[in-house]
């Protein structure tokens, strides 16, 4: 019998209304579009406005893209997973928040915390499901609203995040498509160097965590930009070299967008020019664990069936990794 493996079969999105560019951002704190530009990469960031809405908003209005584009009855969903550092609380889980309001009453659910890196880690995850055979349809979701924990009057961070979600629906192949290989880390002495001290066990809400601004990220800048440029080469490096792909084999690389510098070291570590390289940082900034599908959904129409795309990220952990997918239908054929 052939080897089962998990296949992207469709990808929806959300991205909320209102825009933040660098203009208004320098009327916040004192920085400038030049600065923003040439630094990070970054023009525009949508921010999801409107009181009580939370990350499960921005997924569910992502799932339903999905499932209408993918012409997929809800109640056919096994399992939904959410990867998100900005859950609405910390239970029910925001996956189950979505598989409610999407209507997928047959899934169970559950988050999955690894900030950047949680849409990667949670499709490997998802993908073992499938793979064994146990699950048919399992959609991933990777959703944050960054601007609930974002700092507005530190301009290091600000300028950085955006809010929106993407998901991806995963269903079994036989024909070679899909998630190939994988390689994962975590290094939790990293934690010094980017994380929300604030409102978890350690330090849970008293008015002194809120003066004292902990419910807000707190990011060493260039100790996770040396990490992040070093850690994501390498590990493309390291997937590429296992499965004997050259730089003439790969049609995309879809690299976390976090900075549009840290991109470029990545693509050029792998020797990888930069129009095979997924970018829309400009116009999204960072939404945390949205990226990667952000991007799949934003290249869509670009991809073609067979097509090699190498997924690489860095986060918050630290966490890291790369994957081998092989795209398994043409791009914009939503007739499937
Ligand atoms: O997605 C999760 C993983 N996160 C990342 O991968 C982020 C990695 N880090 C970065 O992308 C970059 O380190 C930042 C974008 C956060 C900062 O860029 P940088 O080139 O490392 O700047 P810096 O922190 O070294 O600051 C350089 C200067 C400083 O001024 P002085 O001390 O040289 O006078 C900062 O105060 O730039 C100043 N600065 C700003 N100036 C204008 C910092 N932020 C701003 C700003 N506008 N927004």
């Amino acid at each position: 019998m052939s080897k089962i493996t998990a296949a992207i079969t469709g990808v929806g999105a959300y991205l909320p209304d209102y825009i933040l560019d660098n203009f208004e951002l320098s009327k916040m704190v004192d920085t400038s579009d030049e600065w923003i530009m040439t630094r990070i990469g970054i023009k525009t960031r949508h921010i999801l406005k409107g009181e009580g809405l939370g990350t499960s908003y921005l997924g569910e209005h992502a799932v339903k893209d999905l499932l209408e584009k993918t012409n997929t009855d809800p109640l056919d969903i096994d399992l939904v997973i959410c990867a998100t550092v900005t859950p609405d609380m910390f239970f029910p889980s925001t996956a189950n928040l979505i598989s409610y309001k999407a209507g997928c009453k047959n899934a169970f659910g559950y988050d999955i915390s690894a900030a950047c890196s949680g849409f990667l880690f949670a499709l490997v995850t998802a993908s073992q499901f499938i793979e064994t055979g146990a699950y048919k349809k399992v959609i991933v979701v990777g959703a944050d609203k960054m601007s609930s924990i974002v700092d507005y009057e530190d301009r290091s961070t600000c300028p950085i995040f955006g809010d929106g979600a993407g998901a991806v629906l995963l269903e079994p192949d036989t024909e070679g498509f899909g998630l190939l290989d994988y390689e994962l880390h975590s290094d939790g002495s990293g934690a010094q160097h980017l994380h929300m001290k604030a409102g978890g066990s350690a330090y849970p809400a008293t008015i002194e965590t809120v003066t004292n601004k902990w419910h807000h990220i707190h990011q060493e800048g260039q100790a996770v930009f040396k990490a992040a440029v070093s850690n994501m080469g390498d590990v493309s490096a390291t997937v590429m070299e296992r499965n004997n792909l050259s730089v003439e084999d790969v049609d995309f690389l879809v690299p976390h967008q976090a900075n549009m510098r840290i991109i470029d070291a990545t693509a050029k570590r792998i020797g990888l020019p930069r129009e095979k390289c997924m970018i829309n940082i400009d116009k999204f900034g960072n939404t945390t664990a949205a990226t990667l599908p952000l991007c799949l959904w934003d290249y869509e129409s670009r991809l073609k069936k067979g097509d090699n795309l190498i997924l690489a990220t860095f986060g918050g952990g630290y966490t890291w990794g790369a994957a081998y997918l092989r795209w398994a239908y043409d791009g914009g054929d939503f007739s499937r």
